[in-house]
């Protein structure tokens, strides 16, 4: 029985995990899940899944969470802030840990769940943008297993004999190809997205998504911050990793081989098959994902993605090619932009101009450790803030 700690339980992959889970009671138990500020629903997870412990982001939504929790009669313990959300990464009792916060506030409970040599889910991809060689050191050390989530990189995953995960180019991997889907603007006229609203970019075409990683995909900082988590999961160079806009969203991603061969996953748009394939590996179980019918989708389209309509992707190649701390500076920029469009306080266009602009003015620092990493994501959000107006 795996004993799995879900932090972010409440989010989109949060739910996701959770659908998985119960489809298999006798492989896994929750031994904790997580949320920020969603306490009914963290209520009701926990009443279904029993978990030994669940924690909130602040002390008032832990009061009414115990308040919940104590009128349904369940003893599962309750705690609150980043220490607690480090504590159940890094508990004894749990095995594997589905990182699934938003954002950068996910980075110090996967670094401890990394660092306790946990086997880490990682979905929450800002976490390896901003420590990116931090938390790979941390994983080798401890001997934890990172198993990526986000679709491309498990798609990758898959199509790299395992014995070569972190050493391709030496395999006879030429490049890795990154599909996406171009979003819901990928064919709309450029001059005309500065007026679009947030409702807008977060319709995605093919995924049912979080606000941010669906505005994400809308610019196409998404993409760009898979091209630094593959750099770091798979230690392949930023030009050996091409971004393939494929609107279909059933390729998840490919592996060019130097012998002509390219291998692809293929899949229903639908986290549940990584989550599934994560959780079990080497073995399979089922996810409640049905195989894709090629007949119905009849056609797969592929094109090169356009830098002046998506000039985030070229930023985050910028970052990865300046590496030391700018892509954590870039990652802190775009939450602060990402969070003032989403409050209809900035417009679409301006969020790469925002995080352009950041970049411009915080030259890149080598990272020595958390700390440094930490500092350089504050400065970052506060100089992004102070170009807002107010
Ligand atoms: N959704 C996808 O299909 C997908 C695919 C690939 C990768 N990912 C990655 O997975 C991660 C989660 O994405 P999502 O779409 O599931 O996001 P989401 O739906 O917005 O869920 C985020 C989760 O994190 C919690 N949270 C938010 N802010 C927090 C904070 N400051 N401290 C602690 N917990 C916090 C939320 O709690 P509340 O509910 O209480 O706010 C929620 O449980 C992201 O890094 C995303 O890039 C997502």
């Amino acid at each position: 029985m795996q004993q799995i700690t879900i932090l972010g339980s409440t989010g989109s992959i949060g739910v996701s995990t959770l659908d998985v889970i119960a489809r298999h009671p006798e492989r896994y138990s929750v031994y904790a899940l997580t949320a920020q500020s969603k306490v009914d629903e963290l209520a009701q997870q926990c009443a279904r899944f029993k978990p030994q412990v669940a924690v909130v982001g602040s002390a008032e939504a832990a009061k009414k969470l115990q308040m919940l929790l104590d009128a349904q009669g369940l003893h599962t313990q309750v705690g609150h802030g980043e220490a607690a959300l480090c504590a159940v990464a890094s508990a004894p009792e749990c095995d594997s840990v589905m990182a699934a916060i938003v954002g950068g506030a996910g980075l110090a409970p996967t670094l401890a769940a990394a660092r306790a040599g946990k086997r880490v889910l990682l979905a929450n991809k800002e976490a390896l943008v901003m420590s990116g060689p931090l938390l790979m050191e941390a994983v080798a050390a401890s001997g934890a297993i990172l198993m990526p989530i986000d679709s491309e990189h498990n798609a990758i995953f898959q199509c790299m004999p395992a014995s070569c995960q972190r050493t391709p180019l030496a395999h006879g991997v030429e490049k890795i190809m990154l599909t996406a889907s171009g979003g819901p603007f990928l064919k709309r006229d450029v001059n005309t997205l500065d007026q679009v609203s947030w409702q807008e970019a977060v319709a995605h075409p093919k995924w049912v998504m979080g606000r941010k990683i669906s505005v994400d995909s809308a610019t196409m900082m998404n993409k760009g911050l898979e091209v630094i988590e593959a750099h770091w999961l798979f230690d392949v160079p930023a030009d050996k990793i091409e971004v393939v806009i494929h609107p279909q969203s059933v390729v998840h991603s490919m592996v060019s081989y130097v012998d002509g061969s390219v291998l692809a996953q293929l899949g229903n748009p639908d986290m549940r098959t990584p989550i599934a394939h994560a959780l079990a590996y080497p073995e399979r179980i089922s996810s409640g994902v049905p195989p894709v019918d090629l007949i119905q989708i009849a056609q797969l389209s592929f094109e090169r993605p356009d830098f002046l309509r998506f000039p985030c992707l070229k930023l985050a190649y910028d970052a990865l090619q300046a590496g030391g701390s700018a892509p954590a500076i870039m990652n802190a920029a775009n939450e602060i932009a990402v969070q003032a469009f989403l409050d209809s306080r900035i417009g679409f266009r301006v969020i790469d101009q925002l995080i352009a602009r950041v970049m411009d003015a915080m030259p890149s620092v080598a990272i020595t450790d958390i700390e440094s990493v930490f500092a350089q994501d504050r400065s970052a959000r506060e100089l992004a803030n102070s170009f807002i107006p107010s």
